[in-house]
Formats: C-alpha cells, sequence, structure tokens
C-alpha cells in the first residue's frame, strides 16, 4: 500500500480542521506536486491491481470498472497526479464555455457524522480553453488512460439558450475526449435540471446527437455520449431519460450526482445549507434510479454508479444494480485513496464469481 494510502487519516485530522474548499485545493496541490517529483510519486502510486480487473466500458478498454467522479477536479489540472491513485478512469470538469467563479464562499461544507458533505460550488471553473490546454498538457490519455469529460453551461446563458454551451463546449472537448459527459442534474446553476423533462432532454439530445455526426465526420472517431442526471427525479422522469437516451444513441448515463433531500442529515450542523448533498445518503437514492433504469434500457446502453460509495460493498451494490462501472468522490474525502483498491480488488472478485 502506498504510504498517502496508510497517511491518510492522520493527514484527514488536519485537514479536517480548516475550511473544506481551502483543505481541497491543499490537498490537490500537494498531491500535484508529489507527483511531478519522481523520487517521490512512489509515495502516491497506487499498486498494481490484482489480475482480473480489466473491462470494458461502451467500447472504452479500462484497467479496472472504478472512476473518479466529475467535479473533483473542475479544470482538468490534476489528472496525471489523480490517475496515479489507481482509477481505471477519470471524469474532469464540469467545464462552462466561459470561465466563471461560482457561487460566493464557504460553499462546501462537511457533515463528519454522516460522512457526507453539501456543496453549491456553482460551476467555478476557468473555462473551455483553460481546461482544454490542461487536458492537452497531461499525459494520463498519451499513456492509455481513459478521460471523461464533463461540460455544463454558464451560470448567465439564458436555460432557452443552454443548448448553445452545450454544443459549444461539445465542439471543444470533442478530439480530446474519451467520452464526453453532458451535466445536467448539478443543483446550484439556476434550472439546470429542468433540462431533464422529457421535451427539454428530447430537444438538448437531438442537437447533440446532430453536432456529434458532424464532429465523427471531421475528427474520424465518435467518443461515447453519456448524460449525467440527478437521484431526485421522479419515476415517470427516469422513465423519460431511459426512453430518450437511447432513441437518440447515446451511449449512457451516469447515475447520480448530488440529492437535495436532506431526511438523513436531519439536526445536522450545515444540513440546511443550500446546495447538493453528496455521501452515503446519496447511495439508496441512486441504486433505485439505477434499478429502475436498468430495468427499463437494454444491455447497450452503459450505467455508470455514483453516490455514496464509501466501502466496497456500494460499489458491489452498485453493480448488482445493473451499474456497469462506478465512480467515487466523497468516499475519497472522507477515506483516501484506500477506497480505491479496496473496490477495484471487490469488483474483480465480484466479476470472478458471476463469469
Ligand atoms: C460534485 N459533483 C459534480 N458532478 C458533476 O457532474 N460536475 C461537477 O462539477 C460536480 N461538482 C461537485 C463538487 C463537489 C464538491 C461534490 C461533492 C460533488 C457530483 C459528484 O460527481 C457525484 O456525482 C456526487 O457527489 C455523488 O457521489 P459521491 O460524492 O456521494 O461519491
Amino acid at each position: 500500500m502506498p504510504l498517502l494510502s496508510r497517511a491518510y487519516p492522520l493527514a484527514r485530522a488536519a485537514l479536517f480542521s480548516m475550511d473544506a474548499e481551502r483543505a481541497h485545493e491543499l490537498t490537490l496541490a500537494a498531491l500535484k506536486k508529489t507527483h511531478a517529483c519522481r523520487v517521490a510519486r512512489p509515495l502516491i502510486q497506487a499498486s498494481r491491481p490484482p489480475s482480473g480487473t480489466a473491462c470494458t466500458l461502451m467500447g472504452l478498454s479500462l484497467p479496472n470498472a472504478v472512476g473518479l467522479a466529475a467535479g473533483l477536479d473542475k479544470n482538468g489540472a490534476y489528472i496525471d497526479a489523480l490517475g496515479a491513485l489507481g482509477f481505471g478512469f477519470i471524469e474532469v470538469g464540469t467545464v462552462t464555455p466561459r470561465p466563471q467563479p461560482g457561487n460566493p464562499k464557504p460553499r462546501l461544507f462537511r457533515l463528519p457524522a454522516a460522512r457526507s458533505l453539501i456543496n453549491r460550488m456553482g460551476f467555478n471553473n476557468h473555462g473551455l480553453d483553460a481546461f482544454l490546454d490542461n487536458v492537452q498538457a497531461s499525459r494520463w490519455r498519451r499513456e492509455g488512460g481513459v478521460l471523461g469529460l464533463n461540460i455544463g453551461k454558464n451560470a448567465d446563458t439564458p436555460i432557452e439558450r443552454a443548448i448553445d454551451d452545450y454544443l459549444l463546449c461539445l465542439d471543444g472537448v470533442y478530439p480530446h475526449a474519451d467520452y464526453v459527459t453532458l451535466n445536467i442534474s448539478s443543483p446550484n446553476t439556476s434550472q439546470l435540471r429542468s433540462l431533464q423533462g422529457h421535451d427539454a432532454l428530447d430537444a438538448l439530445l437531438a442537437a447533440i446527437q446532430a453536432r456529434r455526426q458532424l464532429l465523427a465526420d471531421r475528427h474520424g472517431r465518435k467518443p461515447p455520449l453519456v448524460v449525467k442526471i440527478a437521484p431526485d427525479l421522479q419515476a415517470e422522469e427516469i422513465d423519460a431519460v431511459a426512453e430518450l437516451v437511447p432513441a437518440h444513441g447515446i451511449d449512457g448515463i451516469i447515475a447520480t450526482n448530488t440529492t437535495l433531500s436532506r431526511t438523513a442529515v436531519q439536526g445536522l450542523a450545515h444540513a440546511s445549507e443550500p446546495g447538493g448533498l453528496s455521501g452515503p445518503p446519496v447511495h439508496e437514492l441512486s441504486l433505485d434510479v439505477i434499478r429502475r433504469l436498468r430495468t427499463r434500457l437494454g444491455s447497450e446502453t452503459a450505467i455508470i454508479g455514483v453516490g455514496g460509495i464509501e466501502q466496497a460493498t456500494q460499489a458491489i451494490e452498485k453493480i448488482q444494480a445493473g451499474a456497469n462501472a462506478v465512480q467515487l468522490y466523497t468516499g475519497l474525502i472522507y477515506r483516501g485513496p484506500v477506497l480505491v483498491a479496496e473496490c477495484v480488488q471487490a469488483l474483480a472478485a465480484l466479476s470472478a464469481t458471476t463469469a
């Protein structure tokens, strides 16, 4: 086990004494510095995975089915350092066409008793051009790593013009992505979640699919497209997603983003902060969405399960509910990179028993 995994519980105590967003920035900066130093790099580098972890997802070959969820590296500035932690794929963003500051701070809160976070970051990011510079400067893809690029809309783009922002981002990220995620489920951009409604989603996916045909001709390749949805959708809204995604030739669904529900954290400090709740309270919600999607989708549409994985058992439950791969975010903050290795091993053992 690399030193970072063993030392994380100690480091966590210091990090948790700081403002959450500051701790996040410091951790990523330290990770990047360590990775850049050849002598220090083994301190963070994941051990070689056990055999039998490789899999395919939407035609992509992955060394394992455990990915990094979007939002941890919004600008794609830490791809190589994060890649060293042993993920089978990495998703960065959400990027918007133009840079934007996001919501006023503080906007990220820990709820340690529930091992959860509430965030209302609001797509703070340096914009598409800076994002693409970072992505192109990273070595991860050149060395065979799988990279998902997650796109969204600017806060000041009217919702009626949202499609323009997604098309602008798609044009930019297309040549540099192994897959592209349309994030239509952040609770922190006004009205964004309305894009999940039947007619709005139909229009968005039709426009995206038309542009994708042009881009496929221009670039001679067709990376998979996925949509990322909320855990708070009603049953009929999930059914609309399950109908429209394959109908428009979209390859997969990421289920899910953060929740607006506070049922599981009532009475805890920060529980009434506005924003999206992540961590264990999302696990069951996202499982319900995955199960419903899987019963309505053929096996050709991929599902990436995310939300509340803090132990390997929850990663297994996501797969058993119908997901083809999983992603982690809040569990990493509370458990550290050891969680990646635990999930990779557990999923390899699961596929050995079901093979
Ligand atoms: C997120 N998440 C997120 N998702 C996304 O598609 N784009 C984004 O920019 C962000 N930003 C973001 C910031 C912060 C601080 C958090 C905690 C989360 C959502 C994330 O990718 C994931 O879907 C949820 O957090 C649920 O998974 P976990 O965290 O419970 O494992």
